[in-house]
């Protein structure tokens, strides 16, 4: 079987941390092939045409063809799955909010040209900032594609949450499961580890051993360093997350098209009202996915203190979506 991808920002620094990746079956499989559309902007195509280029030299088994454009009736024809990363990235002292102006008004009409364009059974998958928001504008431009055909990337959390929680436990990270990320893809966010294991154990008993107040830890420490890494790494290298955010997508939509099995992750899908999170919101849940299906995870529970992180996030998606209104972009 051939499956068609296209990237958007394929010429920027995701982009090319992404695209030797899928090529070399890590995304879809070591059986899938892979047909790749390139889009970008004008200012982009030579960086995206290079990285075509070095796809070639790189004689991958599974890539079919590769295509660049800037047009995007071409870039979105046939696409199974459009991974939405072209988008400016946040600098030093800014919230990723801020973008929402810059960036917004990208989605809308790459949301009407995936309807018009892409293959009937498309996913489409949001990286570029302010995601979650971005991604209810390309939903709500998009007639006809089902807004669960749309969901925006919170894995990144889920793994960095992971990272912590191993290293607080002096664990190996494959150890770490079960942790949820709800939300907003921002500072707001909430890493939740309430059902988190280590090694089949609650990470909760093991950080009681710890840190003795494991709440204390959690909001001294924890939630702060997971929900503000973006930040770090941006003050730290200078510029934002590229491997890991690359590495993050492969992980969304391997777990998307090939499924979890039992297995709970973290993805920003359509709500429908679960866990009182006002429907129609693009808001990271606990999933599992089957069939190429998310399916929100209930009956988690969350306690008054999770409750209320959560609701402190979905007010802010809440403000966002009303800022976009007011820009006209939905
Ligand atoms: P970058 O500036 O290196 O690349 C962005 C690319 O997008 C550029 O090549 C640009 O020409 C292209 N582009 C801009 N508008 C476009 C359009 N309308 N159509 C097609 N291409 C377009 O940035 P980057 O480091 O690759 O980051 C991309 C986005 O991903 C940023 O918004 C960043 O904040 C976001 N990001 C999200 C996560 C996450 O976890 N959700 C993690 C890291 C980065
Ligand atoms: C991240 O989480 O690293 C990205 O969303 C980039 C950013 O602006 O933080």
């Amino acid at each position: 079987m051939t499956t068609t991808v296209t990237l958007t920002g394929a010429g920027g620094q995701i982009g090319y941390a992404l695209l030797f990746r899928i090529a070399a079956g890590d995304m879809l499989g070591p059986d899938e092939k892979v047909r790749l559309r390139l889009l970008e902007i004008p200012a982009g195509l030579a960086a995206a045409e290079g990285a075509a280029l070095e796809l070639q030299d790189g004689a991958f088994g599974l890539l079919e063809h590769v295509e660049v454009t800037d047009d995007p009736a071409v870039g979105f024809d046939g696409a199974d799955h459009a991974l939405l990363v072209g988008a400016r990235p946040r600098g030093p002292g800014m919230e990723r909010g801020d973008l929402l102006a810059a960036n917004g008004s990208i989605f809308g009409p790459q949301g009407s040209a995936i309807a018009a364009h892409a293959a009937a059974g498309v996913r489409v998958t949001v990286v570029g900032n302010p995601a979650n928001t971005n991604a209810l504008i390309a939903a709500a431009s998009a007639d006809g594609v089902p807004a669960e055909r749309f969901s925006a990337l919170t894995r990144l959390d889920e793994n960095r949450a992971r990272g912590q929680l191993a290293a607080a436990l002096d664990a190996p990270v494959a150890e770490i499961a079960g942790v949820t990320i709800w939300g907003n893809h921002s500072a707001t966010q909430f890493p939740d580890v309430a059902h988190a294991t280590v090694a089949g154990r609650p990470v909760w008993e093991a950080l009681a051993e710890q840190t003795g107040d494991v709440r204390t830890w959690l909001e001294s420490t924890f939630i702060p360093r997971v929900a503000k890494r973006g930040a770090e790494i941006i003050q730290v290298r200078g510029s934002s997350s590229v491997a890991s955010a690359a590495n993050a997508t492969i992980d969304h939509v391997r777990d998307w098209a090939l499924g979890t099995g039992e297995r709970r992750t973290s993805a920003a899908v359509v709500s429908h009202g679960e866990y009182g999170v006002p429907e129609g919101l693009i808001s990271s849940f606990p999933v599992q996915s089957a069939e190429g299906e998310w399916r929100i995870v209930e009956g988690l529970d969350p306690d008054d203190w999770a409750r209320e992180h959560i609701d402190r996030s979905v007010a802010e998606l809440v403000e966002e979506r009303d800022a976009v209104r007011a820009l006209g972009l939905i």
